[in-house]
Formats: C-alpha cells, structure tokens, sequence
C-alpha cells in the first residue's frame, strides 16, 4: 500500500545553488522530469561581475530561450538597476529577479552582500526600492531569499513585512541561522510565526528530501517549495514528490534509466565547459546518482579518485549496474 500523503498542489522549484544549478544542470532537470519542475533559479550571480562584463557573470545568467529566475548578489543598491538591465538583455526570457540576502560564505558576508544585508535593512530596503519598479515594469517577478536570521537575532519577521512592504512578489525563507551554514536542521516552525497573509507569498526551502518533509512544510499554506540539495544527482526528486502530490505511486529509477540520464549530463557539461574540467566538476553528483545502493560508500569513495572523466563514468555505470536488483523499486 503505498503512503497517502495530504500535500497540497504547490510549486516545486529547483534551489538557487552556486556549482549545482548551472545551464547544464537546470537543463537535465527540466529533460529528465519534464513538467515536475515549475520553477528554476540560475546560480547567484554577481551585480558587479555584470557591471564589470566579467565573463564569468554573463555566463551564469540563463541562456536566452531559458525561462529562469535570475539570482542576484551584491551590497550597493546603485548596481542593481544596471544589473537587472542586463540580464533582461541577455537573458530576455527572464521569469524574475532574486535577491540574496542570504548566503553565509565569508567572502560575501565581508564585502556587505548575501546574509550581510540581513543585518543593513537600510541597504536591503533601498535594493528593493530600485529593483521593483523596473521588474515590475517588464512583468517579471521580484523575490527575495534570506535565512531565519543571524544566531543572535533571527529577524526574519521583520525582514519579511519590510520586503512586503517594498512590494516584492514571494520571498524565500531558508530555515537555519546564517551561523548554522548547512548544519542541524532546518527550523520548519518558523513558518507558524508568520501571519498568515504574509505566509501565503512564503516559499519555504531547506530539508525537502521526500514526501514526508514535504507535507510537513506545507501544513499550513505557502506559496512554493525549493528543492536544493536532495536533486543533486537525484532529479527524479521531483517526479516523486509530484507524484505524492497527485497520490500517485512512485518507482524510483532502475540502472539503465540512471545512466542514461548520466549520459545527457554529461553531454551537457560537455557543451558548457572544456571537457578536462567535467570529470572534476562531475564529481558532486556521484552521491546522488548512487542514491539507494546500501554499502556504496567505499566504492563512491573510489570513483571520487578518479582523474578522467571516461573512468569516472566506467567506474560508476559498473557500480550502477552491479546493483541494479539491490536499488529499491517500489517507495511510498
Ligand atoms: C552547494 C550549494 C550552493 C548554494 N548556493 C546558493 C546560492 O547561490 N544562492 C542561494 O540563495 N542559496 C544557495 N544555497 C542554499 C540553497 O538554495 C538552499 O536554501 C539550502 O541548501 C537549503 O535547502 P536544501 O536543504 O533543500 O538544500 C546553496 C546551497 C548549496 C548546498
């Protein structure tokens, strides 16, 4: 009998993640689970980087037949309209702009972008100001991502009725501290804290693994979910969630299916990026793509040894398909 979960039907979006949801990635997504996937988020990009034409910024914004969500990052709100302006150029097909105010790494925080401007309301209120009337004169959306708050002062209510204010469309709220990183779990009650009419534009992200988690955070209304490190190598994380949505078993995918989805990832990559580089960059998706097979770990920590892409791939389909009758088929 497989579980009856009471989700209701609500967008399931793919997490902005810097070194996950590039071209490629976002791609395979959206070709391995069609329709599974409502909403995607490029990488955080950077205002300055678009200002200053550094290559590396113009190329983590979508391709321009993509429709994606273009996350921001910087500190000085004089950047933002000259950075929205472009993406809009690149990238016409822009479904919205992002803001982050929530990334914890040093190097940002320092420079008074991502969770740093959780702690300058001043600077993130006047980001928004400038950023709202141009997305919203093009029809696109404007979001905001922040954390719960610093340890010490986990603001999120305030941010969120300010940025309401401000007239951003959602804003999605990650549930730990900045402090926390990746660490604990994510603090799911946050989301009884928030008035309702307010909640109604929350997407809520961190720890959706599975149907379970997933009907846990939409208890009571929200406006979306993010899915981030449980579709790393693991897209069909949104073809099971989808289908515990409409009460449909799930069966998850046998070796063949795995490795051809490899394969199209690969040849992504391959399209993105010089192919000496793959088997390096490959390697964050080995742990998901051998979700499911007990006793992996000695042999995951092998092929993670690898220094060419074509053993990478040998290693990994011989490990796939060696145990193919231990994968489980049935969940639910
Ligand atoms: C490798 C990695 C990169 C991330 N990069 C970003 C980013 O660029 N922008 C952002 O807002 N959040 C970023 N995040 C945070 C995720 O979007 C998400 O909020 C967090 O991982 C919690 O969700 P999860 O438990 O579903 O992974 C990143 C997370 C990871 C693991």
């Amino acid at each position: 009998m497989p579980n009856i979960y009471k989700i209701p039907d609500i967008p399931l979006i793919l997490a902005p993640m810097a070194g996950v949801t590039d071209f490629a990635f976002r791609e395979l997504t959206r070709t391995a689970v069609p329709g599974c996937v409502d909403r995607f988020y490029t990488e955080m990009v950077s205002v300055k980087g678009l200002l200053n034409k550094n290559r590396a910024s113009y190329r983590t914004l979508p391709k321009p037949h993509e429709t994606t969500t273009v996350q921001l990052f910087g500190f000085d709100p004089a950047d933002f309209p000259r950075a929205i302006e472009i993406a809009f150029a690149c990238a016409p097909k822009t479904e919205g702009i992002d803001i982050n105010a929530a990334c914890p790494v040093r190097k940002v925080v320092r420079n008074g972008a991502g969770a740093a401007l959780a702690k300058n309301l001043p600077t993130l209120r006047r980001i928004l100001e400038v950023s709202e009337p141009l997305v919203h004169a093009e029809g696109r959306r404007l979001t905001l991502k922040i954390r719960k708050g610093w340890e010490t002062d986990p603001n999120y209510l305030e941010i969120i009725s300010m940025a309401m204010g401000c007239g951003v469309d959602a804003i999605a709220l990650h549930g730990r501290t900045v402090e926390q990183g990746y660490s604990g779990m994510a603090d799911v009650t946050v989301l009884d804290r928030i008035p309702e009419v307010e909640r109604s534009r929350i997407l809520w992200s961190g720890d959706i693994i599975d149907p379970g988690s997933l009907e846990k955070a939409t208890r009571c209304p929200i406006a979306g979910v993010l899915i981030g490190r449980a579709s790393i190598g693991n897209p069909w994380i949104f073809q099971e969630l989808k289908n515990a949505i409409g009460g449909k078993p799930y069966t998850p995918p046998a070796a063949e299916e795995r490795i051809r989805t490899i394969e199209s990832h690969v040849a992504l990559m391959e399209g993105e990026m010089r192919r000496e580089r793959i088997c390096g960059a490959f390697k964050k998706f080995v742990s998901g793509y051998t979700k499911g097979i007990p006793m992996a770990r000695s042999a995951r920590n092998r092929l993670l040894m690898s220094t060419e892409l074509d053993e990478l791939k040998k290693g990994l389909f011989a490990l796939l398909y060696e145990n193919e009758n231990l994968i489980p088929v049935e969940e639910g």
